[in-house]
């Protein structure tokens, strides 16, 4: 038996597909390379979203239609305050979300996007003791989604923002996606098909780790004091963060779009104190350390490494992390969704009883 189910093959879709030799992640035909320098979210979901609804989309349409759906569930917020004041982050917004009517239709899809983009600025500006922000519905969909965190936040930042969500859209058959899948087999509706790829998301193994790149970054402080702070954790026996990949045996490519993101951040005047030169420093020794220390294994930066430094330099706190995640997956989630339920088969895999039996009667 395969608990992890790791070669397992357990759907057949048209949506994404990751080269894990390569390096390289296809999002319905296109490179993530080339979409994430170029590509909107509204794009890369028109992209996601082609076939799935009975409405033609474009980006454009898209844009307009996220806007509206923002502006439509901002009033949830009015009553929910203490909520959002006593959960955590991504709790809050799963419970928001979990308000949403449940149905297969693009409203309902809309809506489920809006979602993590309205309530998670809001959840993090009520639990500071700030008004919550209402959404511009003539922005792009990450533009207004900072812009309701920070209202001075930049057209780059925007940008920025825009490329992290394109870049974690959609990634394979991950455990959120798989969850997201089996929940859309019984037809139970996207709603509820987003929130088990929410509640999947939200553990440490899969969305819920990238503040601890930031505590290495924060112990290691400048980056002389690279090479020995790492080498120290290896002897201790830690790992590494924001290094190592279930699947991925080169280089995660989400890494390198976001590390270009980075980039532009920080020469649009971003970078706080310095702050990405410190995480190139930490990046090329502690590659070059893994690599002699693990000459037969291919450990690499991970996606969460530059999601780090990109989400904090573009002031969301860590512990919104996961819910920022969020906002980027739930539209490959609702694909898959839409996928699953027309492939028309429920998924119900076997189990190997391993318990006692009843005593046969003398
Ligand atoms: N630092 C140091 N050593 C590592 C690291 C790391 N980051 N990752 C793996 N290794 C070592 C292991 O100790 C192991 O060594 P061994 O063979 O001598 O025992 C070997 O490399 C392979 O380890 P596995 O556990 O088989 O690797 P696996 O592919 O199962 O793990 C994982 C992948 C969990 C991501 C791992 O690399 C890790 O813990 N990384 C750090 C945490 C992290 O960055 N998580 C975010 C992942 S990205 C995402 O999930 C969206």
């Amino acid at each position: 038996m395969n608990s992890g189910l790791d070669d397992v093959v357990a759907a057949e879709t048209t949506l994404s597909d990751i080269d894990a030799s390569g390096g390289a992640l296809i999002i319905r035909g296109r490179s993530l390379d080339e979409l994430a320098g170029i590509a909107s979210y509204e794009e890369t979901l028109a992209l996601l979203w082609s076939g799935f609804f009975d409405e033609t989309l474009d980006a454009a349409g898209l844009r307009r239609a996220l806007g509206r759906a923002r502006a439509e569930i901002f009033p949830q917020l009015a009553n929910r305050r203490a909520l959002a004041a006593r959960l955590p982050i991504v709790d809050a917004a799963r419970a928001l979300i979990a308000e949403l009517a449940d149905g297969d239709d693009f409203h309902t899809a809309l809506r489920l996007v809006a979602a993590p983009a309205v309530f998670t600025p809001a959840i993090v500006r009520i639990k500071r003791g700030q008004e919550p922000i209402r959404p511009d519905p003539s922005r792009g969909h990450a533009a207004d989604a900072l812009r309701m965190l920070r209202p001075d936040a930049s057209a780059e930042e925007g940008a920025a923002l825009d490329t992290y969500l394109v870049t974690v859209s959609d990634h394979g058959l991950n455990a959120s996606t798989f969850a997201a899948r089996i929940v859309a087999s019984t037809r139970a509706g996207l709603t509820s098909s987003a929130l088990a790829g929410l509640s999947a998301l939200k553990g440490p193994l899969h969305g819920g780790a990238p503040g601890p790149v930031l505590d290495m970054l924060d112990a290691i402080g400048r980056p002389e004091a690279a090479e020995a702070w790492l080498e120290a954790a290896l002897d201790s026996g830690e790992r590494l963060m924001g290094f190592g990949h279930r699947v991925y045996r080169a280089r995660d490519p989400r890494a390198d779009a976001l590390k270009g993101a980075a980039r532009r951040l920080a020469r649009a005047g971003s970078d706080r104190d310095g702050r990405l030169a410190l995480a190139e420093a930490v990046e090329a020794a502690a590659l070059r350390i893994l690599a002699r220390r693990k000459p037969n294994r291919s450990l690499k930066t991970n996606v969460e490494f530059y999601t780090a430094l990109l989400l904090e330099a573009l002031g969301f706190p860590r512990d919104a992390f996961t819910a920022i995640f969020a906002m980027g997956r739930i539209g490959g989630w609702i694909a898959h969704a839409r996928e699953q339920a027309q492939s028309g088969r429920l998924i119900r895999p076997q189990s190997r009883y391993v318990g006692p039996r009843p005593e046969r009667a003398a």
